[in-house]
């Protein structure tokens, strides 16, 4: 195992010995900590499991999943480029929105899993992951555009995105979404030709 992965089980060990959100514990089948590329560049972070990712233990496997890899095809990128994860790490009932004390107690984890990964673009899918990154903002404002974020003392470029969940059955926004991925491969060009200067 490399180091990255020791640190990123020592995470999951330690959601379970501190019994985080037990209630959701008892309702859920599976802690849903994340999938991907630990070393990518990109980190994408949803809301929380639903019934399928709770089944599997993996996020973003259901209708709403196939729908977000379809976008990252367009973007030019593939499962295996990016790591993706949620803020919440099992499933609400029902799949009722994530409660604020939820979202609170999970965020040092996830904050612990972008230290491990160290990913230069953060893409926050839905108002409930972008909350944390650009508090005060509307998503309807600022969906799409790259925002520069401290995160712990590095710089993080946060891009908000609706939730590929709400865009499944609503063509405006679907639209929007497909649009904004579009940008999000010029973003990461963008980016990579910094770095190499
Ligand atoms: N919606 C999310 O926010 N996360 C998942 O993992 C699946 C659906």
């Amino acid at each position: 195992m490399s180091d990255k992965q020791i640190l990123l089980e020592q995470i999951r060990a330690d959601i379970l010995t501190n019994n985080i959100c037990p209630d959701l514990a008892k309702t859920a089948t599976n802690l849903v900590m994340g999938d991907g590329n630990i070393d990518a560049e990109i980190v994408f972070i949803g809301e929380a499991p639903g019934k399928k990712e709770d089944e599997q233990g993996l996020p973003f496997v259901g209708a709403a999943g196939k729908f977000l890899y379809k976008m990252l095809v367009s973007a030019n990128l593939q499962r295996s480029d990016v790591y993706i994860t949620n803020i919440v790490k099992y499933r609400p009932p029902d799949n009722r929105d994530p409660l604020p004390a939820e979202k609170k107690a999970f965020l040092p984890y996830l904050m612990r899993q972008l230290d491990v990964i160290q990913p230069k673009i953060v893409v926050t899918l839905g108002r409930h992951s972008m909350e944390y990154f650009l508090p005060e903002q509307k998503i309807s404002l600022v969906h799409g555009q790259p925002k520069t974020v401290m995160l712990e003392g590095t710089t993080v470029v946060v891009v908000p995105l609706y939730h590929p969940a709400a865009a499944l059955y609503n063509g405006s926004l679907r639209a929007t979404l497909i649009e904004d991925f579009m940008q999000l491969s010029t973003i990461i060009k963008t980016l990579e030709k910094e770095t190499e200067k």
